[in-house]
């Protein structure tokens, strides 16, 4: 063998070595990415105003662009809420001045970026406490439930595994205590009987119609997708990393819900709020029409868990959550199989290609 063919060799060895180290690396990166991600600390306010939400633009809200127009216009509809000075006052402001308002009230128009929590079911090994998700249903059936539906949640759900699980026992006992609309009967008669637990959770309103009447023109969204359907953007760099599979950050969801319940607060003295509105800086639009549903004690926990609005916000959002997604332990769990599968394959793999090419000079 010359000296320029066991060089070149060496060279080919030490590439391999390098290539199976990246895959090494790349692999624990990805398993440890959502926990890494979760260290980020929260964006300042003044760049939430820069970032606009994917949320926001989902609900239909005006674009940012077209938002950032209106202060220069007179006030439309929305800024006679969000006291947005006229365009005369404006004018006459020095420039950089009217900029330095301008951005004051666009950080007070858009909403705030919805605080982290810690959730048991986030990252790669995550997995929903049922403590957590009792809690949590016990919530929404004392409280929420008078005004959200949970349409595709039925009773048996609560006692299948990966979830709550109740007993049997009491999850008939429970749907039995519902009152469920069926038929036509042999006369032609819809009627109301005890709850099975194949039965579904019935509807606090009869149509979207009788909760707008009764919720001052506001209409409760339904609860079973709520904690997937709602999110926001993380913005430049982070959302590149929601991109990539075992980087994703899920939990966007039960961490707005969470803020929502525990942002209500006293609008600011030039906002003025329309009736049955509520001042709560992380809903898009800071207006919400759900007047604050948690206050200290207004549910009772059996498991000794504190009864704040803290504790209430963060277990409904969990059940809310397990609703969402009730397979979300499986699918983890497969997941993780796959990875570990893909491994050990690719060693195979490796050790295989050394032994046919052994042979073979080059
Ligand atoms: C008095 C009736 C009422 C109760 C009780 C209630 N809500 Fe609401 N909720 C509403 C209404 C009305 C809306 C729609 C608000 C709007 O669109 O401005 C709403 C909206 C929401 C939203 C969606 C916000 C968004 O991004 O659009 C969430 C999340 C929510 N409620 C969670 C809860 C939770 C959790 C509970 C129980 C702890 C609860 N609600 C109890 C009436 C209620």
């Amino acid at each position: 063998m010359s000296e320029a063919h066991r060089k070149s060799r060496r060279l080919v060895s030490s590439m391999k070595r390098r290539a199976l180290i990246s895959i090494a690396v790349a692999a624990t990166l990805a398993l440890l990415g959502p926990a890494w991600a979760q260290e980020e600390a929260p964006p300042s306010t003044t760049d939430q105003a820069a970032a606009p939400s994917a949320q926001e633009n989902d609900q239909g809200a005006a674009p940012p662009a077209k938002e950032a127009d209106k202060a220069a216009e007179p006030p439309a509809k929305e800024g006679d809420n969000a006291a947005a000075p006229p365009a005369k006052e404006a004018e006459k402001v020095a420039a950089p001045e009217a900029k330095e308002k301008e951005a004051r009230h666009e950080s007070e128009r858009h909403e705030q970026k919805p605080k982290r929590f810690d959730w048991s079911f986030a990252g790669a090994f995550g997995r929903y406490d049922k403590a957590q998700l009792r809690r949590g249903f016990k919530v929404y059936k004392e409280v929420c439930s008078s005004c959200h539906s949970i349409k595709m949640l039925a009773f048996r759900n609560l006692s299948q595994p990966g979830g709550p699980e109740f007993p049997e026992k009491e999850v008939e006992a429970l749907a039995a205590s519902y009152k469920i609309k069926d038929g036509p009967n042999q006369a032609g008669e819809y009627f109301d009987r005890p709850g099975r637990p194949s039965d579904r959770f019935p509807p606090p309103f009869a149509n979207e119609q009788a909760a707008r009447a009764a919720l001052a023109g506001n209409y409760p969204p339904d609860m079973s997708v709520l904690a997937k359907a709602r999110g926001y953007s993380r913005g430049f760099p982070l959302f590149l990393f929601d991109a990539l599979p075992g980087f994703s950050y899920q939990e966007h969801g039960v961490d707005y819900i969470t803020s929502l319940m525990e942002g209500y607060e006293d609008p600011p003295p030039d906002v003025k709020m329309p009736d049955g509105q509520f001042y709560d800086p992380y809903m898009p639009g800071r207006r919400i029409g759900m007047p604050p549903p948690l206050s200290e004690g207004v549910v009772t926990y059996e498991d000794g868990a504190p009864q704040t609005i803290d504790q209430y916000a963060k277990d409904v959002a969990a059940f809310m959550m397990w609703v969402a997604e009730p397979h979300l332990e499986s699918r983890k769990r497969t997941g993780l199989g796959v990875v570990a599968f893909l491994l050990v394959f690719v060693g195979l793999l490796y050790f295989t290609k050394r032994k046919i090419w052994s042979n073979v000079p080059h």
